[in-house]
């Protein structure tokens, strides 16, 4: 028998019913971490939080709850991000609102927003009160907001091409409370030509179109491309932010991209050969390299 979301029943069915029929329809549709997601829309549904299922398995749902429930799930199931269908996701302490306009926040780039302050703290340590950062390609604004609240002093400008993503970001500044200056346009375009910054950060488009490709559904068909593909070797954005970086820094300043983690050399080199003689590669939680931090730029200034 083929699995059917939440078939109508004569007795209400429980919060537990609902989350084993919810689980078993999205594993057979080929959703990963199937009974996760469930238990994620489920709570969303009824308002309330994951734990709180667990201690109301018994409660029978009303034709409203299930109905919710039904058109999250059947979201889902067509392999929809669970963030998309939730509206949000967590990021370090932050709380963003994600739309398809936007890549979705991801674990590992909570990770490099960890070198990204020791960059900050190694700054201000160094005697510049105020840092200037800047985050290219900022989309849900994930970095800049992290940085932000988290390093108050910190001058924060965020670029993104995509209009409709700074439309996210703006808004997720207003509910973290920030104060982030954003700015449209390609790169370091939109910024006034003697601006200069002492950090500069990015986590730009680095799949190849084949690795898109190959992408699960939830990447391929739900986010946005522009976010994803960083032209036929993936490096096009490196290359582009790297070689234009040591104009824009102050002395002393730095660089932190995060990077797909076959591509520590490659960007490296980029690094190198833009004129950075202090270029570190750090590796994520998973030991995968995940970042490139380049520092010593010969052209600062
Ligand atoms: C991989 S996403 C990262 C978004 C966000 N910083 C994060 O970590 O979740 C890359 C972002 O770069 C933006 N982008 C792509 N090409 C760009 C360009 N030429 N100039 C400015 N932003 C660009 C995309 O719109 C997208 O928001």
């Amino acid at each position: 028998m083929t699995a059917r979301p939440l078939a109508s029943a004569q007795v209400p069915p429980s919060v537990l019913d609902v989350l084993r029929k919810s689980a078993a329809y999205l594993a057979a549709k080929g959703v990963p971490e199937a009974r996760l997601d469930a238990e994620l829309l489920v709570a969303r549904a009824l308002n309330c939080d994951r734990l709180a299922l667990y201690l109301a398995f018994d409660r029978p749902l009303a034709e409203t709850e299930l109905a919710a429930c039904r058109a999250a799930i059947r979201r889902r199931a067509r392999r929809e991000p669970v963030q998309h269908i939730l509206g949000d996701q967590a990021f370090r302490a932050l709380t963003l609102e994600v739309t398809a306009d936007t890549l979705v926040p991801r674990p590992e780039t909570e990770e490099v927003v960890d070198h990204v302050l020791a960059e900050v703290d190694r700054l201000m340590t160094a005697g510049v009160a105020a840092p200037a950062l800047l985050d290219l390609g900022t989309g849900s604004g994930c970095i800049a907001l992290a940085v932000a609240t988290e390093r108050p002093a910190a001058r924060v400008t965020a670029v993104d091409q995509s209009a409709a993503a700074l439309a996210v970001a703006r808004r997720n500044a207003v509910r973290a409370g920030a104060s982030v200056r954003f700015l449209q346009g390609d790169w370091y375009a939109p910024l006034e030509a003697a601006e200069r910054f002492h950090l500069i950060v990015s986590n730009p488009p680095y799949l190849t179109p084949v690795e898109w490709e190959a992408a699960q559904p939830e990447v391929r068909d739900f986010e946005p491309r522009a976010a994803l593909v960083g032209g036929d070797d993936g490096l096009d954005a490196y290359r582009h932010i790297l070689e234009d970086a040591p104009a824009r820094l102050h002395p002393g300043g730095g660089v932190v991209v995060e990077i797909g983690h076959t591509q520590g050399e490659a960007v490296a080199a980029i690094a190198r050969r833009a004129g950075f003689d202090d270029v570190r590669r750090e590796r994520d939680m998973e030991g995968r390299e995940r970042a490139v931090i380049a520092r010593g730029a010969v052209r600062g200034g």
